[in-house]
């Protein structure tokens, strides 16, 4: 069994997956969102403080599973530098206590590991990843062959749905509730301008239409009813369906360029059921095979991060205590 370690942003988790049947025997995930969501988003110090408190405890739970351990895996990057420091530390301790060899994990590569969480891998596989810190499309040929071939410019499609949230004072994670309050409201009020429609690029960016959203919460503001309870459902309602959009179009052109036989999307935005019921009809459209993560993996969590393990530890990919790092980012379009 390998014990897996998360913490790269505001979720503390540890998992147990078996090396021959992918099982996972054990999976723990406490996450911080409500002690973040006073301040509309992640705050790192306070996470990493979080971090030193939850991980051990749920440390303590799979004492037992200790003498069955084959390796300790942990997510060293991307993300915050300070609370993937907690997890890396944590990780460091056990190899050298328990005497285990060591896995780290690329965090991005744990999200598209997530549509193989007991079961088998399909790969190749072309994978849309939408996630607080990323918005990407990603050929995923092979555990160590895969390629960025498009991503975004300035903001991420999951961190425009938390800006939003904040702009209208909804807290954060910002997707979950823009969702809701967009199921109450009228999706044509606001017209605002679906990012990069001309442009034949295929590539993302969502800060024009973050700031279309905060000219019209501003002139909602100076109006005399003020932002009614009403305004926000439209707004969200708005807001999600060209954030929506945006990528659909996008996803249209790369379509129209060659139809991959398989089809993905992972992340924690990968929850919105805007994205995946526009998603479903391209697909089924195409005769493409979609995946999709169960709803409880797709956003942080250790199952996805002892998943990619699996595969590591059989191809022998350890790296020593000296050498592993904490990076807040993945250089280069190939991940080896
Ligand atoms: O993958 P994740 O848990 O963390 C990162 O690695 O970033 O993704 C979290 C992001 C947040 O920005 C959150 O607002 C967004 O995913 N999210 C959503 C939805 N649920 C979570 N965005 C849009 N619609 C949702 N239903
Ligand atoms: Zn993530």
């Amino acid at each position: 069994m390998i014990l897996s370690i998360e913490s790269s942003c505001d979720d503390s988790s540890l998992a147990v997956t078996h090396i021959e049947t992918n099982e996972l025997i054990y999976h723990k995930k406490i996450s911080q969102e409500l002690q973040h969501s006073v301040y509309g988003g992640v705050v790192p110090e306070l996470a990493a403080r979080l971090h030193i408190e939850a991980l051990p405890k749920i440390l303590e739970e799979c004492k037992e599973y200790f003498p069955k351990l084959k390796a300790i895996a942990v997510t060293n990057a991307p993300g915050l530098s300070v609370t993937l420091t907690e997890g890396v530390t944590m990780a460091k301790a056990l190899a050298i206590s328990l005497n285990l060899p060591l896995i780290a994990v690329n965090h991005l590569k744990g999200h598209i590991y997530s549509l193989f969480i007991e079961k088998d891998e399909v790969l190749p596989m072309t994978v849309l990843l939408v996630s607080g810190g990323h918005t990407q499309i990603i050929e995923a040929n092979g555990l160590n062959d895969m390629r960025v071939i498009a991503s975004t410019m300035d903001d991420s499609f999951g961190e425009s749905f938390d800006k939003v949230s904040k702009m209208l004072g909804l807290g954060y994670p910002g997707g979950p509730v823009v969702q809701e309050y967009g199921l109450k409201g009228d999706e044509n009020r606001f017209d605002f301008p679906v990012p990069l429609r001309q442009s034949p690029k295929i590539e993302f960016s969502y800060s024009g239409l973050k700031n279309a959203v905060r000219l019209e919460i501003e002139k909602l503001e100076n109006s005399e009813a003020g932002v009614t309870l009403q305004d926000k459902y439209d707004i969200c309602a708005s807001f999600q369906k060209t954030a929506v959009l945006h990528i659909m179009q996008k996803l249209k052109k790369l379509f129209k360029q060659k139809v991959p036989k398989n089809f993905a999307i992972v992340g924690g935005a990968s929850a919105n059921i805007h994205l995946r019921s526009q998603l479903e009809e391209l697909c089924k459209k195409h005769n493409t095979s979609l995946y999709l993560s169960e709803l409880k993996y797709c956003s942080d969590n250790a199952a996805m991060i002892g998943r990619v393990a699996v595969e590591q530890y059989k191809q022998n990919d350890f790296i020593s205590i000296d050498e592993i790092d904490v990076q807040t980012r993945i250089k280069g379009l190939i991940w080896a």
